[in-house]
């Protein structure tokens, strides 16, 4: 039996799981950026937004990128999702260089992209049925069975505004799953969250990544949220973004909230929250237009 079905989709078996060895490996695609450099505007008024940046998302890993705000993330994402294309260096998808958006590579941003006046089920079929790779029945069961896994099956006939934040991102998790994407891309999905719905959802979205371990880069400005879920966590810098460090984060798997309070979380957050302490000042100190302020602040 094929992994991928001519539609190009992974044969999954009666519990929603791929059913071989060979369906496992769909999902499993690498990222490489390459020394790769962004700016914006006119030669004379240049905003260099990334510079030099080297990050490699490995296959069947979520990595998580974190920084400051508006050091250049969404920008990372746009040039991956192939909506931009690097000024210098490379973006590779499984070795391919990356020239535009294709459905291999699904985001999900930080503020909504459903359609209002589309059901929550005419919202996730919208994509296939455009494109007609995924028909009649077979599209129908598929969509039932994601709404179904993201606790939306009761609200398949709601539309977006009768949805809470959290359901609204839920049904954003399904319309980008109906695609199969080898990669996952989420910017930010859960910002603007109330604490206990960003909680629920990072505990829901670690059993869907858990479960078929889908290649996944993860965006977050939220150092907490970014060790949950992280293999890999990628600190960047200020703008221009280029990565401060790579930390392994070796919490075991299956993860619960209250691994989050253990000495070895503890360690991680302290690690990070140094180095985004220290990206944050030298902010501080540009904004303010002298280091010796910046300094004198760290001393108090
Ligand atoms: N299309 C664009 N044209 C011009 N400037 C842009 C464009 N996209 C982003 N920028 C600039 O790039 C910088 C980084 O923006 P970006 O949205 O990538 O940051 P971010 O880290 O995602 O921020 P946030 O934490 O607020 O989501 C900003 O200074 C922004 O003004
Ligand atoms: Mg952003």
């Amino acid at each position: 039996m094929d992994a991928v079905s001519p539609e190009g989709r992974v044969n999954l078996n009666m519990d929603g799981q791929p059913s071989t060895e060979a369906d496992w490996a769909v999902g499993k695609s690498t990222v490489e950026i390459k020394n790769v450099s962004k700016a914006y505007g006119d030669e004379w008024d240049l905003d260099q937004v990334i510079t030099n940046l080297d990050v490699t998302v490995a296959p069947g890993e979520l990595t998580v990128i974190v920084g400051p705000s508006g050091c250049g993330k969404s920008t990372l994402v746009n040039l991956i999702a192939g909506f931009e294309q690097p000024d210098t260096g490379e973006v590779l998808l499984d070795g391919k260089i990356v020239t535009g958006p294709a459905r291999d590579r699904m985001v999900v941003f930080q503020e909504t992209a459903l359609i209002p006046w589309q059901t929550t089920y005419q919202n996730v079929v919208f994509g296939p049925k455009l494109r007609g790779d995924l028909k009649g029945k077979a599209l129908k069961a598929e969509a039932e069975r994601l709404l179904v896994k993201v606790g939306l099956g009761e609200f398949v006939h709601k539309y977006p505004i009768q949805l809470s934040g959290g359901m609204q991102r839920r049904a954003e998790l399904a319309r980008a799953l109906i695609n199969n994407p080898n990669i996952m891309i989420m910017d930010e999905p859960f910002r603007g969250l109330d604490a206990m719905s960003r909680g629920l959802m990072q505990e829901f979205f670690l059993r869907l990544f858990e479960e078929n371990r889908r290649t996944n880069l993860f965006v977050t400005s939220e150092i907490d949220e970014a060790i949950f879920l992280a293999d890999s966590l990628v600190i960047l810098s200020n703008k221009p973004a280029s990565v401060r460090k790579v930390i392994k984060i070796d919490l075991p798997r299956p993860r619960d909230y209250k691994m989050l309070s253990s000495p070895e979380a503890y360690e991680y957050k302290r690690e990070a929250m140094e180095i985004l302490h220290e990206e944050a000042m030298k902010n501080f100190a540009a904004d303010a237009d002298s280091g010796d302020f910046a300094e004198s602040f760290r001393k108090r």
